[in-house]
Formats: C-alpha cells, sequence, structure tokens
C-alpha cells in the first residue's frame, strides 16, 4: 500500500510523512528530495536554471517511477505542493495510492511560509506584504486537485503534530490495498 500525503506548501508534509514511516516501520520517499538528488541541484536551481516546467516535468517522471516501483510494498510519499497541478499526477495519486490531504487555513500557511522565505522559489519574488494573497490565489487555483485526489482530509490548525499523526492512524482503517 502507498500512501501519500498532499496539501499546499509549508503545511508540514514532509515532517508528518517521516512521523508516520516511523510509527508504521515503513520506507518515506520526499518527492521534493528525490529530484533534488537525482539531478545534484536544489528545487531552487531547477526553477532558476531551467524553470518551472521543467521541475514538473522532473517530478512527473519521478512520481511514476516510485509508484511502479513500490506497489507491493508500505511506502509513505511526501508530495510538493504543486505536484497535483497536473491532472495526470491527479489520476496517478488517486488510482495508486491512499492519498491525505493535509488542510490548513490561508492564516497558518502565511504565517509558517513567512518566517521561511527563500526556501520555496514558487513564492520567491512575492514580497512579503504580498504574501497573503498569492497563498489565497494559489491554494483557491489547487483546491479542487487536493480535495478531489485524497480519500482523508485532516484539517491541522491549532492542532499539534501528535494529534494530527493520531488521527492519520485512526484514519488508515478506511484505506483500500492500492
Ligand atoms: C512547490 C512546492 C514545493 C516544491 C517546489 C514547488 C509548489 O514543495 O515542490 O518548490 O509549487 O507548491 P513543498 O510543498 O514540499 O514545499
Amino acid at each position: 500500500m502507498i500512501i501519500s500525503l498532499t496539501g499546499f506548501m509549508g503545511v508540514g508534509k514532509s515532517t508528518l510523512a517521516r512521523l508516520l514511516a516511523g510509527s508504521l516501520c515503513c520506507r518515506v520517499i520526499d518527492l521534493d528530495r528525490l529530484v533534488e538528488k537525482e539531478q545534484g541541484k536544489s528545487v531552487a536551481e531547477i526553477f532558476q536554471t531551467y524553470g518551472e516546467n521543467y521541475f514538473r516535468k522532473l517530478e512527473e517522471e519521478a512520481l511514476k517511477r516510485i509508484i511502479s516501483e513500490n506497489s507491493e510494498r508500505l511506502l509513505i510519499i511526501s508530495l510538493g505542493g504543486g505536484t497535483l497541478i497536473s491532472e495526470n499526477n491527479q489520476k496517478i495519486i488517486k488510482e495508486y495510492t491512499n492519498c491525505i490531504y493535509l488542510r490548513a487555513s490561508v492564516n497558518l500557511l502565511t504565517e509558517r511560509l513567512a518566517s521561511h522565505r527563500g526556501k520555496r522559489p514558487a513564492l520567491d519574488s512575492i514580497d512579503d506584504n504580498s504574501l497573503e494573497l498569492e497563498v489565497s490565489n494559489l491554494l483557491q487555483k489547487r483546491l479542487r486537485g487536493y480535495e478531489n485526489t485524497a480519500k482523508l482530509i485532516i484539517d491541522v490548525d491549532e492542532k499539534s503534530v501528535r494529534s494530527i499523526l493520531n488521527e492519520i492512524i485512526a484514519g488508515l482503517d478506511s484505506f483500500s490495498e492500492v
């Protein structure tokens, strides 16, 4: 069974994926980190040098490969915040994984992203005053992709990492053996 975690940048996908894999004693793959390792460049460098479309191609290829190589195992995948922009990726994730959408308010996301400026190339050109509006616009565009693909939606505002993890674990019962 493959479990994928989706949600906007800064929601905590990578952290929760790692903790979930620890609880379930299985492997975890962070899609951004895998692309970085394969390219020998950070996501920011790939965006800067080759542009976002090129990154999206690498992201989609890596995703397909992970899924085809791991269909028999229990695996957690942490997706990038923009992975589900692609309808093709939505289809793949929906068909071959049990997807969890970590849902956060614009307020929480803006707060977290404001304290991590420089690490998210998709938001780097946005000045601090416009960050909230940009997060809101981007989230609006991506919401349907997250919601339509996920089998489980978990609201994360005002919850500790531990209680989010417990909610995820409690929700695993409803998952199918994909
Ligand atoms: C992106 C999110 C990032 C990374 C890239 C683009 C996006 O992943 O894939 O910087 O467009 O939302 P995280 O959500 O893990 O930060």
